[in-house]
């Protein structure tokens, strides 16, 4: 019998989703134990959040400082063969109850295991995995594969509807704009890992402690985001450092930081994105190997080939 640990921590429910589809099959083998550890911290966050609310967490996403979290079921003595660790995605940083998992004393149930982890975000995870991969190595585990659900449509079109579902609780599709979040179909679909994984586990795969979800279309990055991704977490390490000298979250000094800093980013967007936008392809085209390269490696270790996936389609 194998023993897999399943990590997570969902505000809205859509993460939980997706770890539902995933685990599926495991759960219904009757050759894997799946044990489910929600991370909850001591103080929730809100939902729909504020905008103040909202932004006012981005320098400790961005620095890792997490919060604490509750006392968990599982003791952290416990072994399992596996642990997949869900997570989503704050200010292109793992989110802060992620981090208060990762900074706990709960992080050794990570120690000397393989770890998959898997994210759903609106589409910027690559900084994200980088900080997570990190702690991983510190963490003695070893990342075998990665799997990444991203919300429905056109950077542009949940550049609309993400920050929509956050601050007002709104998911439908208005005035043409598709429902926010991974689409049902995604979700659904993303029982193929689970089906792989049941498989390889039948087979003491893990134990290589190698890719296992390979070929299954697990990663897909759009090239334009890895600089965007690159600049705004470099504008977010600055201005984060900047507002922490103001006081910790809610103090009432960060506000006027906090505005400056929204309208930094209004000013950004509208001047340096499009600025990016343009030019960017053009540089990308030059630079096309050094940029295939890049891309791989961010989409390691599990890839974006698809040659497995009429076998473990549904
Ligand atoms: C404070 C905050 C910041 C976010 N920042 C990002 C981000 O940098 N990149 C991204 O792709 N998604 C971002 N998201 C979207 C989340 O990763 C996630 O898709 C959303 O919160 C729903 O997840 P849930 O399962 O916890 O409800 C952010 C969400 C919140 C609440």
């Amino acid at each position: 019998m194998k023993r897999v640990l399943v990590l997570y921590y969902s505000q809205t429910g859509q993460l939980t989703n997706v770890v539902n589809s995933f685990t599926k099959p495991l759960l219904e083998s009757s050759e894997v134990e799946v044990v489910y550890q929600k991370i909850e911290p001591e103080i929730p966050y809100p939902f729909p959040w504020n905008k103040l609310e909202f932004f006012d967490i981005f320098p400790e996403s961005v620095y890792m400082d997490g919060c604490e979290i509750r006392e968990f079921e599982v003791d952290e003595e416990e072994e399992f063969d596996l642990v997949i660790l869900a997570y989503t995605v704050w200010f292109l940083s793992p989110s802060i109850p992620i981090t208060g998992f990762l900074n706990s004393k709960y992080a050794k149930l990570l120690k000397n295991r393989p770890v998959i982890t898997l994210i759903a975000c609106r589409n910027m995870w690559i900084m994200a995995q980088e900080k997570v991969k990190k702690r991983l190595e510190k963490l003695g585990a070893t990342l075998i594969d990665n799997v990444v659900l991203v919300d429905q449509g056109s950077s542009m079109v949940t550049f609309i509807t993400t920050p929509r579902w956050m601050w007002t609780g709104k998911k439908g599709a208005f005035w043409g704009f598709p429902r926010a979040g991974v689409s049902q179909k995604e979700i659904a679909r993303a029982s193929r890992f689970g089906l792989a994984l049941r498989d390889a586990l039948s087979a003491d795969l893990e134990r290589e402690k190698k890719p296992l979800l390979v070929g299954l279309e697990a990663v897909k990055i759009e090239e334009k985001t890895i600089s965007v991704e690159k600049v705004g977490h470099r504008s977010f390490l600055i201005w984060g450092k900047l507002v922490k000298l103001f006081g910790k979250t809610g103090a009432v000094a960060r506000i006027p930081i906090l505005g400056l800093y929204f309208l930094f980013l209004l000013t950004a967007i509208c001047t340096i994105v499009p600025i990016l936008m343009l030019t960017k392809p053009i540089i990308r085209a030059i630079n096309r190997k050094n940029v295939i390269k890049e891309r791989t490696f961010f989409e390691m270790p599990s890839g974006r080939g698809d040659e497995r996936l009429r076998e473990y389609s549904e």
